[in-house]
């Protein structure tokens, strides 16, 4: 993997768009946290801005709603066990950074932490705040992005090598194993002809 280099704020949406779970990452008055979220996307490029759900029982719904800030950390597979712990217990119940040893850092831009071990991180401030059933909404605007050199063109590059992990339900995940370069066929084409498996490179 390379180095986590800053980049343009409207490729948040990019780093979110293959719909992996993401880590959020709080604080308020120097308590950080950090927790595991599905329910995120991306809402509007310019500004750019993403959304997510989040449940007002989670204390990362108390520290948002405190702070008005949080970073969503793009990590790999490889730290699923942590992850998963994050999506389990609750910042009240046990110091989840202790426990996964994944280290909160600072942000380029926002006061809260993020987190050393992931390809990639989005750093928002919030902007709104919606109620549309038993989770919150929460829109940020995007104040920073850095992602990966390595892993991160202007799309995900290695998804099958380093692969995020997507929730499919309890305690199972899975990831994007193969890549496709979609082109629109000719009118003479048959469409199978312009379905191309790519090495993401
Ligand atoms: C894969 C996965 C995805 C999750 N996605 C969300 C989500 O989008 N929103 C939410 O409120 N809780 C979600 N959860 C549940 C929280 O992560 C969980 O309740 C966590 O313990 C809350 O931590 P906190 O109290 O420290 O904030 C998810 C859990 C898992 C395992």
């Amino acid at each position: 993997m390379g180095r986590k280099q800053p980049r343009e704020l409207r490729l948040a949406a990019r780093l979110l768009e293959p719909g992996p779970v993401v880590l959020v990452t709080t604080q308020h008055r120097a308590r950080p946290n950090v927790m595991t979220a599905a329910w995120v996307m991306p809402l509007s490029l310019e500004p750019p801005r993403v959304a997510l759900a989040i449940h007002p029982s989670r204390l990362t719904h108390e520290l948002i709603g405190k702070s008005e800030y949080f970073a969503l950390n793009l990590l790999t597979v490889e730290h699923l066990p942590a992850i998963h712990l994050c999506g389990t217990v609750s910042g009240r119940d046990l110091d989840k950074f202790a426990r996964t040893q994944l280290h909160p850092v600072d942000a380029l831009e926002v006061d809260a932490p993020v987190i050393e071990e992931a390809v990639a991180q989005i750093e928002c401030g919030v902007v709104g705040r919606l109620g549309l059933g038993d989770h919150d909404l929460f829109v940020g605007d995007v104040l920073a992005v850095a992602a990966d050199e390595e892993l991160f063109g202007d799309r995900w590059l290695h998804l099958e090598e380093a692969p995020l992990p997507h929730h499919i339900g309890a305690e199972w995940y899975g990831a994007v194993s193969r890549l496709y370069r979609a082109r629109i066929p000719g009118e003479e084409e048959e469409e199978t002809e312009t379905l191309q498996e790519e090495s993401g490179r």
